[in-house]
């Protein structure tokens, strides 16, 4: 039988395939996009990760979501950093959630509060795209608007406490297989990491949609 971590993975896959072709991420994956719409994007990250994250410290002695949350994974400092950069010093006066960034960071929420098996599908379908895919939309980034490397702009991509990366993700998913939960509760978590995906697409299309190509 496979592992849990392999099972989510598979029964994920449809839909990470929609997400990295969706519009807004291949236009901006593209190069077709301006920074206007990366600083849009970065900033709907930050209700995301502002909902993650208000979490994580209740959650650090939780008996399932606990071993999850790391120091080393947050990532709101870096966005804020991030938007500093992009929007200038007075960023936060003009934040603005989709009504899509705002159905999302609301399901993390309400997972964070009373299902924390469920905001481990969250926690997981963020982080762990972030450390690999993320990638590859940073080093895009630097070369389209013309970030330092690593640097400001770019910040929420690079994990200064993470030396390897390939090594962290495969702790994660022996976290991920040592979860103690029944069948039930597993195709439950199983179910809520496709509404994760989902709840992303849903941002990237209303992106799309604010940023269409004239072209
Ligand atoms: C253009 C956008 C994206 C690209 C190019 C991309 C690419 C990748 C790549 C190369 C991997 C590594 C697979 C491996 O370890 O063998 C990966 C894994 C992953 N990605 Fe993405 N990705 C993108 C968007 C997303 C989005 C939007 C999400 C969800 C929010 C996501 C979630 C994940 C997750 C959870 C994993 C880990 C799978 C696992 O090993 O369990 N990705 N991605």
């Amino acid at each position: 039988m496979d592992s849990f971590s392999t099972l989510i993975r598979t029964a994920s896959h449809a839909q990470h395939v929609e997400a990295e072709t969706s519009t807004f991420m291949s236009d901006l994956l593209g190069g077709r996009l301006g920074v206007e719409a990366y600083a849009r994007y970065t900033e709907q990250l930050w209700f995301v990760y502002e909902a993650l994250e208000t979490a994580a410290g209740r959650l650090a002695s939780d008996p399932v979501a606990g071993p999850f949350v790391r120091p080393e994974l947050l990532r709101l400092a870096s966005l804020e950093a991030d938007l500093a950069h992009l929007r200038g010093a007075r960023w936060r006066a003009s934040l603005s959630a989709l009504p899509a960034t705002e159905a999302y960071a609301e399901r993390v929420r309400e997972c964070a509060e009373r299902w924390p098996a469920g905001y481990v599908a969250h926690h997981y379908t963020r982080y762990l795209g972030d450390l690999s895919g993320g990638q590859i939309i940073r080093d895009k980034a630097e070369r389209t608007w013309g970030f330092a490397r690593k640097g400001d702009g770019v910040r929420f991509y690079v994990f200064e406490g993470i030396a390897n990366p390939a090594a962290f993700k495969r702790e994660y998913r022996e976290l991920l297989d040592g979860i103690r939960a029944d069948d039930l509760e597993k195709q439950r978590v199983v179910a809520e990491c496709r509404t994760a995906f989902a709840l992303n697409t849903g941002v990237f299309r209303a992106l799309g949609e604010e940023f269409p190509l004239s072209a």
